[in-house]
């Protein structure tokens, strides 16, 4: 399937938002199709109606279809998937799974996410294990040799990296990182909050233990849910999350307990079927229309708005790197930029404001303190992003 004009409208009358306002702010949560909406309703209709664990009793079959549509995403098995309540929920999962001693190295990059540079920071402080972070190339983006050089000399206990990070279009080149964790045995967790549903994502080929994702982003689902996937390989190691309930182990003797053999030792066993029910829907619309597909028009519609938006005398186009994703970023020197987040609300156009404090290293070094985040989804057109052009023009010329 490709995108045809037909294939947009039908995506299009799926999501109501989409006539109300032109919303380019998907990195920070899409507008879901209807088929989410209604995955959820029909949920929380039955538990007012039947009862929360008979719901859940019912609906056992849809339910346990969550585990296979994530898995198809991602080109593995149910039992490698676990539900999380965010991508950071899952993450720190991960990361809580890892035996740090003193004196391990966490290897990581200078466009991580916020959250994870800090829970680094933190390990450092609680495990005295140390953070490092691999260079950067001239053109923007982690530079391989330097993870290479880096896992050689230090032989991390952990190598984590965010594959398209929250404040910039660049895209990380995780399938290269992965192929030199498995060289070396290091552990590999794999962030890919933004890039679940805007790209292929296939673990066979990024060879990661971890990966963790939201639903909320460009995979169109609820707010509140995300998953983990962990490898076979991690899974078999034994490693699993501090701390356990009653799903993630079975209590086998007063002193004694045996974790569950599958990922759902990641999770636990109280959440909404509601959320999982409408994550299983976003994560089956997705590949409805095939990742492929979503990827090529994402990186369209994102191609053309960074071209004409860098055709604005004030406007500075932030991204980097060799790949870039559907993220936008723009600075305009001198200005503040709630007052244009707030201009273009009023013409009903939705962006975000990434602030200094989410991305330290890319702002210092690119010497700006925010940056306005464009991020279009394939159900955005060609007409909304010459709107979106042309207001900023408006804003800032
Ligand atoms: C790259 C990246 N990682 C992680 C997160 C955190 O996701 P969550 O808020 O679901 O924990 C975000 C959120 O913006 C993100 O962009």
């Amino acid at each position: 399937m490709t995108f045809q004009p037909e294939l947009l409208e039908s995506c299009r009358r799926d999501t109501p938002g989409a006539s109300q306002r032109i919303h380019f702010n998907n990195a920070g949560a899409a507008l879901m199709p209807r088929q989410v909406l209604e995955a959820m309703q029909q949920h929380l209709s039955l538990e007012m109606q039947m009862g929360g664990y008979e719901a859940a009793a019912f609906a056992r079959r849809d339910i346990a279809g969550f585990y296979g549509a994530v898995a198809r995403l991602l080109n593995t098995e149910p039992r490698n998937i676990a539900f999380a309540g965010s991508a950071t929920d899952a993450y720190n999962k991960a990361l809580s799974a890892i035996p740090f001693e003193p004196g391990d190295f966490i290897l990581t990059t200078n466009d991580d996410y916020v959250s994870n540079q800090i829970a680094f920071i933190q390990a450092e402080r609680r495990f005295g294990t140390r953070v490092i972070r691999a260079a950067a190339l001239p053109e923007g983006g982690v530079d391989p040799d330097s993870v290479e050089q880096l896992v050689r000399k230090h032989k991390p206990k952990l190598v984590a990296v965010t594959h398209m990070p929250t404040n910039s279009g660049l895209v990380q080149p995780i399938e290269a990182i992965g192929q030199i964790c498995r060289q070396h045995n290091c552990l590999y967790l794999v962030d890919a909050c933004q890039s679940a549903g805007q790209a292929p994502l296939d673990v066979q080929r990024i060879h990661c233990d971890f990966l963790s994702a939201t639903f909320r982003k460009f995979l169109r689902g609820p707010r509140g849910a995300g998953f983990l996937y962990v490898s076979s390989r991690v899974l078999d190691q034994g490693l699993a999350p501090l701390f356990l309930d009653l799903h993630s182990a079975d209590w086998i003797a007063s002193d004694a307990y045996q974790l569950h053999p599958d990922a759902y030792r990641f999770e636990l066993w109280e959440r909404s079927y509601a959320l999982v029910l409408g994550s299983k829907a976003a994560a089956e619309y997705a590949l409805q229309i095939g990742l492929d597909n979503i990827q090529a028009r994402v990186r369209l519609l994102a191609a053309t708005l960074r071209e004409r938006l860098a055709d604005i005398p004030g406007l500075r186009i932030l991204d980097r790197g060799s790949e870039r994703s559907g993220i936008v970023s723009v600075h305009a020197p001198g200005r503040k930029p709630l007052p244009l987040k707030i201009a273009l609300e009023a013409q009903r156009i939705n962006s975000s404001i990434s602030s200094h404090n989410a991305a330290l290293i890319d702002f210092d070094d690119k010497g700006v303190d925010w940056a306005l985040r464009f991020s279009p989804h394939y159900y955005n057109s060609e007409a909304e992003v010459d709107a979106v052009v042309n207001a900023m023009k408006a804003l800032v010329s």
